[in-house]
């Protein structure tokens, strides 16, 4: 640890159980958008422990150096150069991605800004996506433990812009940006990791084409059945063949289908097949 550098103890707590759950979400290679990347701790442990993701720095205006220094001395070949992202500011300066991750963010930028975070986000994830959001929430309007309550007090005696989220505001943000909350991992010092996948985009409805229609009414469990299964499952646009799937999978069977649906629409699927 280099003493000159920006540290957060915090982050240095956190870091290793929050990478044991991005190993189960991330768990394909792409790029992971990190909104507010603070030190850069998180950036380089996660950056270094998962090789098989391109990890893309972001801090708002005026706050990249907090992280830069530390950056530049882990040389990680798969850690890009840190860019200015201001979250509220749409549209954002980066290119689509298949992963997003921010820590302790939520509660420190104002509701208006939370919403452009989901809203830039939801413009730039992958179909087969997950935004991995960490922090301190609560959970039905309440706090989670007396520790999180005090937390509050101080943030919103800080800036009255501040304070902990209510899950159930962030899930409903994120269905504004076809994302569905699918995971809630609770992690030490009573905070916790909201993993938001893709929804299928309006438009694709579970319409049947002929084929599918025989199939279904003849009860047929062949691969026309799992076909129906599938397309359905992923969406199927009215104007596209059905043999095609919403995101363009082959229809080879279900070990092709990435388990980004949602364990409900996994399971069905494994089924069908
Ligand atoms: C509590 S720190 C968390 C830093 C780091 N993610 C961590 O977990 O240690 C909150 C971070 O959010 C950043 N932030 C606040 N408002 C932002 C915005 N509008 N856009 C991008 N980042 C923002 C701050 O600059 C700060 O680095």
């Amino acid at each position: 640890m280099n003493a000159d550098l920006p540290f957060s103890q915090a982050c240095e707590n956190n870091k290793a159980p929050i990478l044991e759950r991005l190993r189960e979400v991330f768990n394909a290679p792409g790029t992971v958008l990190e909104i507010g990347s603070g030190t850069g701790q998180h950036a380089v442990h996660f950056a270094h422990a998962l090789p098989h993701l391109q990890w893309q720095p972001t801090e708002r205006p005026g706050a990249c150096h907090l992280a830069s220094t530390r950056l530049k001395q882990a040389a990680l070949p798969n850690i890009l150069p840190i860019l200015e992202l201001d979250a509220g500011k749409i549209p954002w300066p980066v290119a689509d991605v298949r992963w997003a991750f921010s820590a302790n963010t939520a509660h420190i930028m104002g509701w208006d800004h939370v919403e452009q975070m989901f809203r830039g986000i939801g413009e730039r994830l992958a179909d087969d996506g997950a935004f991995c959001l960490y922090g301190p929430f609560n959970h039905r309007g309440q706090f989670t433990s007396e520790s999180n309550r005090e937390f509050d007090q101080y943030l919103r005696s800080r800036a009255p812009h501040m304070g902990i989220r209510d899950i159930e505001d962030l899930s409903a943000l994120a269905e504004t940006a076809r994302m569905a909350l699918s995971e809630r991992f609770e992690l030490p010092a009573n905070n916790g990791m909201l993993v938001f996948r893709r929804t299928p985009e309006p438009g694709f409805t579970e319409k049947l084409t002929p084929m599918q229609e025989i199939s279904h009414r003849s009860g047929s469990r062949s691969p026309v059945s799992n076909l129906f299964m599938f397309s359905r499952m992923a969406g199927v646009r009215d104007d596209k063949p059905a043999r095609t799937s919403a995101q363009g999978w082959k229809l080879q069977g279900f070990r092709s289908c990435p388990k980004d649906m949602g364990t409900g629409m996994a399971t069905r699927m494994k089924c069908a097949g």
